[in-house]
């Protein structure tokens, strides 16, 4: 087969915005205890942070990690995880069925991120609690008044504020699964109220409204539209959430996938401008992507965990080559839409839905999804060009005329390179590329990087790094993609 991309320097998307290669740590399984966090591990750290983990967390660059959740944010007291650890509350912990010991909140959080050279996107509970725990929590973090809140945090030992930029305002809340879940006018409301008392304490913080929490949620569109009519001149982002799985094994269509996640960005944003438009208003909301991945392996194996354990083995998926594709597909729908995706976190970082596996007490290693997640990240920083793709399309059950190759093209001025990232959806057929990159004078291949696996379903171990990627020897001649294969082309100018 044959596929034909053109570019021009002059057709941008929009600049993406690095936030973009965010990703995501709830109090979710071994997500913080055992994965970030093991203060008995050979690797900790003064803190008790896995330095092993801290490693592989700064090879994927992720400039913003979400915390604490997720679920776990509706019944979150944040208070609990501050000051004298001797003294922290054990809790239920409703959302998981699991025992929450808040041995780590935001006090050690945000150490962990600038560790992991990193910030914190704070999300607030709005399912037990609300407005008034919300500007406390934006108080104790990014105050310096000499006010309550301000001084705990002295007490407890950090003089500076966090300066916490980004702030959720809850988390999936149309969900019947959230702890006090609510209708849209209720959250809508209690959004816009708590949205004032944080911009109150910090005006110069970004706030992210919740979205409803799928593109196939019933109540998608409504929830959004109301939502917004609300809170639309105190919030800067929308979010949306989506995973997807290959339940009913079928490849063809798993790989077409991210074609949704295209569309469910642009309805979205269409909902923005359609409330921006009523409101006749000057600002644009954009959107958080804040919970993205491939999930449905641990589904079965989930549903045996015994209830008010501490940090169980939960949402371990261990992902497969093709999960791999499909993040990286997934990966290149959120540049494609960098004008309005300005925040995306892949979910989760570690153990839970992660690209990063530990053993606690063991070894730490990485998933097959963390290297197209990894070059992405590193290599996507710039400016995202429109592309024409010219190539055979294909149909499957659920999705029409999907394009064999997928692809995003980045423009980098400072190092005067442009990169290709392209996948070949065809389970059978390599494909040759034929690149028009128009306007950048003379352009030359540096760099083939691929990830590919005869085997869709190999996985990594920690002692079997099966699918990792590998370089192509550049000629001048042919740019050839192997069947099912993502691939990083990168050029200079
Ligand atoms: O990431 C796992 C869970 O998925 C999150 O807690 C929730 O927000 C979503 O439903």
């Amino acid at each position: 087969m044959k596929a034909k991309i053109t570019f021009n320097k002059n057709f941008v998307i929009d600049k993406i915005d690095n936030r973009l290669y965010g990703s995501f740590i709830e109090h979710l399984g071994r997500a913080v205890y055992g994965g970030i966090y093991e203060p008995l591990h050979e690797t900790a750290d003064d803190k008790g942070f896995r330095k092993d983990v801290l490693e592989l967390v700064k090879e994927i660059d992720v400039p913003i990690v979400r915390y604490p959740g997720g679920n776990f944010v509706s019944g979150y007291n944040w208070e609990d995880g501050t000051g004298d650890k001797s003294k922290r509350p054990r809790r239920m912990e409703l959302a998981w069925n699991a025992i929450e010991t808040n041995e780590v909140g935001i006090d050690e959080f945000q150490e962990w991120t600038r560790r992991a050279d990193s910030s914190v996107m704070m999300a607030v509970n709005l399912g037990t609690k609300g407005a008034d725990e919300a500007r406390n929590c934006v108080e104790y973090c990014n105050s310096n008044t000499d006010t309550y809140y301000v001084n705990l945090r002295r007490k407890n030992g950090f003089e500076d504020p966090f300066n916490i930029k980004v702030w959720c305002l809850g988390n999936e809340m149309d969900g019947n699964w959230q702890i006090c879940h609510k209708t849209a006018d209720e959250y809508g409301r209690l959004a816009l109220e708590t949205a004032k008392l944080m911009k109150m304490v910090d005006p110069s913080i970004e706030l992210v409204v919740s979205g409803s929490s799928g593109f196939y949620m019933n109540t998608f569109g409504e929830w959004d539209m109301k939502v917004l009519d609300h809170t639309y001149d105190l919030v800067d982002y929308i979010s949306i959430h989506t995973y997807y799985g290959n339940g009913a094994d079928d490849t063809a269509d798993f790989l077409s996938m991210s074609t949704d996640m295209d569309s469910y960005i642009k309805a979205v944003a269409a909902m923005c401008d359609a409330i921006k438009a009523k409101k006749h208003s000057k600002k644009t909301v954009n959107l958080s992507f804040d919970e993205w991945n491939v999930w449905f392996h641990s589904h079965e194996q989930d549903k045996k965990i015994e209830k008010w354990q501490i940090a169980p083995p939960q949402l371990e998926d261990i992902y497969t080559f093709e999960d791999a594709l499909v993040v990286g597909c997934m990966l290149m729908a959120l540049q494609n839409n960098c004008d309005r995706v300005k925040i995306a976190c892949l979910a989760q970082l570690v153990n839970v839905i992660a690209p990063i596996m530990t053993e606690t007490g063991g070894d730490a290693w990485a998933q097959t999804i963390y290297y197209p997640f990894m070059l992405g990240s590193r290599y996507g920083r710039g400016t995202a060009l429109k592309t024409l793709v010219e190539c055979d399309t294909y149909s499957t059950k659920k999705h029409s005329d999907v394009p064999f190759v997928e692809t995003s093209v980045i423009h980098n001025e400072e190092r005067k390179e442009i990169t290709v990232f392209a996948v070949n959806r065809s389970l059978t057929d390599e494909t040759e590329l034929e690149l028009f990159a128009e306007n950048f004078g003379d352009v030359k291949l540096l760099e083939h990087t691929e990830l590919y696996c005869d085997d869709l379903k190999a996985i990594n171990e920690k002692d079997a790094q099966r699918v990792k990627p590998v370089n192509v020897p550049v000629t001048d001649s042919r740019i050839v993609i192997k069947k099912h294969s993502w691939n990083m082309l990168r050029f200079g100018y």
